[in-house]
């Protein structure tokens, strides 16, 4: 099995298969005390010690609750009733947290073959400033009344939230009950189920002095550790189809139910391609503002940010995307964070197909053709020599998976994908070979090397499968080694317009425009050709920026401050930013202060900072400074550390 670099735990000798948490949540004083009885499995003989992964949990105790040997004979030194066990917090390590060693008692140790089985009770709390979690205070959520919370493990926050095994490689079921004070909801990444009256006599130490209501999740399936999640708060539902609702809170549950309605189609459509969906219910939470990314595939119940609320549905494929991962991600998942190209890379993949059974080839072809314009973007930024521009980068010495994000394992890693495609002889060969590997993989992790060995023997008989250059592919930094072609159908009039705009704008200062530039150059269009159009007249001008006064005269012909769509403010911001245009700086200072989705929030400050003059740099540090407490912790971190500020982390 393969080293996971990010994971001080020891699931190569003895496994936790199935956790089961109770849960106190403390709004007022911002813990959640727990209680996790952990089923494990030995993985060899006589393992000495249990070490699970903790990052500021403060550790009441540590029980063992029973032992069995595998073939039913009960081993030596059952407990009845819990036995305490000795434990230890090693020194924290600055990215991976604590491991937890608990050693199991020599005479149970030595007795212990591979397959026996143990069961651990922990009793635990988390810290206040917890990375998993953000709570927020009644001002911060829409209805204004009640406090939330939300937490957020992957890559590796899990551990700041309960005692586990975090890595994708030890794979676990769970169940759960949650106290929380009325009338708050609990929900977790689970299906729902009828709730016990209380907690059990292990939380008999927590006794909240208000009055509360319990809540009970189970899921079956195996789940990797980051995809343990829970919000709390005032929350009402819709149905969107038999086995889909929409969360959030009241006062947004119409317009979630509104802007995700096709939820149901894009899930049928993902069980067309990809295969059975395992997972029962498939929900989404829309969150408050400061959900810190667009979507996240929390198995059950994805989270969502508020800002694919443009109104008209145009920002749905992040739920197609999520939906993808039900599948690639979920049910087959990365050995490591290493391999995070084959969570998001597929899932990007499968995405598309998604989207393109929906509405065609066509629209494939232009979100590829886009992802494309994305990857030679990042490339750029990033630096094509950047080790974080390789499809598996090296993840040893305590790499912090949150410092090595990009867009590159999404984009390259489809870019990657489309290749191996038409290799092989296109969609009619590769669609059942997508679902055959799912097949093949599924409740499993895998590294790069399992993946090129399943294709490799897959397309034994394909002469030109056999050509690919895995070495670069996965290892060379930069662009791909090989150029793939789109049809370019749908970007093309976007792309036209823009090197309409670039080239008059390079021409002359204070430039007009296009000649016969007028709204009616995008009239008809849908957002996503706006946003491809915007984007390909930044790759024009990622070196010199456009003329203020061509910003905005193209902000007010095309209607871009009247757009609810945060895509599109979001592509001409990045222009406008470093041109220096003074009218775009408050529609900025806006989108920083009411919403804290990194993938925004980020390139905007970078922007603001390194190309938008004295005042940029001003008005980044002004407003980090006023709203940056906000923000949720790991959004706060990253934007601290490409502000320069002390207390971020080195990043990519
Ligand atoms: N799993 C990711 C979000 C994530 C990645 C959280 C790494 C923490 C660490 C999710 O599926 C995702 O990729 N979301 C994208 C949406 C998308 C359509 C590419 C996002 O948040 O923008
Ligand atoms: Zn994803």
């Amino acid at each position: 099995m393969e080293k996971d670099h990010s994971s001080l735990s020891n699931f190569h000798e003895v496994r936790v298969t199935h956790s089961a948490y109770e849960l106190d949540v403390n709004l007022g004083s911002k813990v959640v005390e727990g209680y996790a009885q952990l089923d494990a499995v030995a993985e060899v003989d006589a393992p000495h010690e249990v070490v699970l992964d903790t990052r500021g949990l403060e550790v009441r105790r540590v029980e063992l609750l029973a032992a069995a040997s595998a073939h039913g004979k009960a081993a030596e030194g059952q407990p009845q009733p819990p036995q305490a066990l000795q434990w230890r917090l090693a020194d924290p390590h600055a990215v991976l947290g604590s491991a937890l060693h608990v050693s199991l008692p020599a005479g149970l140790a030595s007795g212990l073959r591979k397959g026996d089985r143990l069961r651990l009770g922990v009793r635990w709390a988390t810290s206040p400033d917890s990375s998993a979690i953000q709570w927020l205070a009644p001002e911060q959520t829409a209805g204004g009344q009640h406090p939330y919370l939300f937490t957020q493990c992957q890559a590796i926050h899990a551990r700041s939230l309960v005692p586990c095994q975090d890595s994708p490689g030890a794979k676990m079921s769970y169940s759960a009950v949650v106290r929380v004070p009325t009338p708050l909801t609990a929900l977790m990444s689970a299906v729902p189920e009828a709730a016990p009256a209380g907690l059990s006599a292990h939380m008999d130490d927590v006794q909240p002095p208000y009055p509360t209501a319990v809540f009970a999740f189970t899921q079956k399936v195996p789940i990797a550790p980051y995809l343990v999640a829970l919000a709390v708060g005032d929350l009402a539902a819709r149905d969107l189809g038999a086995r889909t609702r929409v969360w959030s809170e009241p006062a947004m549950v119409e317009a979630g139910a509104h802007e995700f309605a096709e939820t149901a189609k894009f899930l049928e459509a993902g069980e067309a391609i990809a295969g059975e969906y395992v997972w029962g219910r498939y929900d989404l939470l829309l969150l408050p503002p400061s959900f810190p990314y667009g979507g996240m595939e929390n198995p059950c119940l994805t989270f969502v940010t508020p800002t694919l609320l443009a109104g008209d549905r145009s920002l749905t494929n992040v739920v197609a995307h999520e939906i993808a991962h039900s599948w690639t991600g979920n049910l087959v998942t990365n050995a490591s964070w290493a391999h995070f190209w084959l969570n998001e890379g597929f899932t990007v993949f499968l995405e598309r197909k998604i989207v393109g059974r929906l509405q065609g080839e066509p629209a494939f072809q232009f979100h590829a053709a886009q992802g494309a314009v994305a990857l030679a973007a990042e490339v750029e930024r990033l630096g094509a020599a950047h080790p974080y521009t390789c499809l598996v980068p090296d993840m040893a010495g305590g790499v912090d998976p949150d410092d090595t994000f990009s867009r590159i394992p999404y984009e390259k890693g489809f870019y990657f994908l489309y290749y191996l495609q038409e290799l092989v002889g296109g969609a009619a060969k590769f669609d059942p070979f997508l679902k055959d590997y799912i097949a093949a993989h599924q409740h499993q992790t895998l590294t790069s090397n399992q993946f090129k060995a399943y294709f490799l023997d897959y397309f034994k008989d394909v002469p030109a499968a056999q050509g690919v250059d895995w070495q670069t592919w996965f290892y060379a930094p930069g662009m791909p080694p090989v150029t793939n072609s789109y049809d370019t159908t749908l970007a093309q009039q976007a792309y036209d317009l823009a090197l309409k705009w670039h080239t008059c704008d390079v021409m002359g200062i204070g430039s007009d425009g296009p000649a016969g530039a007028s709204a009616a150059d995008v009239a008809g269009w849908s957002s996503e050709q706006l946003v491809a159009f915007l984007d390909k007249l930044g790759q024009y001008r990622a070196v010199q920026p456009m003329h203020a006064r061509v910003t905005q005269l193209l902000a007010a012909l095309y209607g871009i401050y009247d757009s609810k769509n945060a895509e599109i403010r979001f592509a001409f911001f990045k222009l406008a930013i470093p041109a220096r245009d003074p009218q775009a700086l408050p529609h900025v200072a806006d989108m920083l202060r009411t919403q804290g989705r990194m993938k925004f929030l980020r390139p905007l400050y970078r922007a603001l900072f390194t190309r938008g003059g004295p005042e940029g740099k001003h008005l980044a540090l002004d407003t980090f400074a006023a709203v940056g407490s906000t923000y949720h912790p790991i959004a706060k971190k990253m934007v601290a550390a490409d502000l320069g500020l002390s207390g971020g982390s080195s990043s990519a």
